[in-house]
């Protein structure tokens, strides 16, 4: 069998095979989680909805004191490459940014040189199962911390939260603070109503502000569809007709399942259709 090609990565102003891309032991990325990432969606060879994750990326990082240390054009312009030098067609390109390495000390050097990582990876995001069939939810408390609009690598409740909505047989946590629903443990959450109202969480600190979710709420504005943005009851969701969720690593899926009942008739419906259909022409024609 012919060996595996390794990937290229970008790591630090080199494009490497991934088998040698190193990084220190004391980043402060691994020691504190102290950075910032993004997740970008590959179709056709393109970047979908590349201005909105660069924008927040700058936005996160800011937002821990931190500095890029290139430009976001040269960033999407890595992004590209990788994605031509790996032939990626549909996946995602991963970024990561930490503030560096030193000694380990909670106060960190002023001069310190960031890291940035990227690299690519394939997965089917347009033809999946899921759009038919729907996904599941399992509601779980929200255990994260205050500032989850600043997209942090710091993920350890969402990591926990997926694996026990896993091995109770969901596929995502809808995550639940004083009886509200913020947002999947790795995406945004919508209801609609029996009269058509699309309903998700505004933006704020309680959970990260989608790049996909921005995406999908012009388009279903520009359509003259009624959007309420405001936080939704767990009563409201469970009452819900539909149900469904958007990420850079799912576009937007209905959910037809919640906490082992069935969402309106447990089938994807046909608000949910209409946003699909809309999400994916724009994110195609925006691509690049
Ligand atoms: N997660 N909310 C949370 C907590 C998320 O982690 C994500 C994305 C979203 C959706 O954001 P966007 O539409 O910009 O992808 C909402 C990425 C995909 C991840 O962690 O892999």
């Amino acid at each position: 069998m012919p060996a595996k090609t390794a990937r290229i990565v970008y790591l630090n102003g080199a494009f490497l095979p991934e088998n040698e891309a190193h990084l220190s032991i004391f980043d402060r990325g691994f020691l504190f989680g102290d950075g910032i990432y993004e997740v970008t969606a590959v179709l056709d060879g393109k970047l979908i909805d590349s201005a909105l994750h660069m924008a927040r990326l700058e936005r996160s990082v800011g937002e821990i004191g931190g500095r890029l240390p290139l430009t976001t054009d040269e960033i999407v312009a890595i992004e590209k490459r990788l994605v031509a030098d790996n032939k990626l067609t549909e996946g995602v390109v991963y970024l990561q940014y930490t503030r560096g390495a030193e000694d380990r000390n909670f106060f960190y050097s002023d001069d310190l040189q960031p890291t940035l990582l990227l690299f690519t990876q394939v997965k089917t995001l347009e033809h999946v199962a899921a759009v038919d069939t729907g996904l599941k939810v399992k509601l779980m408390p929200d255990q994260r911390w205050a500032r989850r609009d600043i997209k942090s690598v710091g993920l350890l409740p969402q990591v926990l939260a997926k694996r026990d909505a896993k091995a109770a047989g969901f596929d995502e946590a809808w995550m639940v603070e004083d009886g509200l629903i913020t947002e999947g443990a790795s995406s945004t959450a919508y209801i609609v109503t029996h009269d058509d109202r699309i309903i998700t969480r505004g933006n704020g600190n309680a959970t990260l502000p989608g790049c996909t979710r921005l995406a999908v709420l012009e388009l279903a504005r520009e359509q003259g569809l009624t959007i309420e943005e405001r936080p939704f009851t767990v009563e409201e969701a469970k009452a819900a007709r539909e149900a469904c969720l958007t990420s850079a690593s799912n576009f937007i899926v209905p959910i037809t399942n919640m906490d082992g009942a069935p969402v309106g008739d447990g089938k994807p419906g046909p608000m949910f259709n209409r946003l699909r259909v809309l999400y994916m022409e724009n994110a195609r024609r925006t691509a690049i």
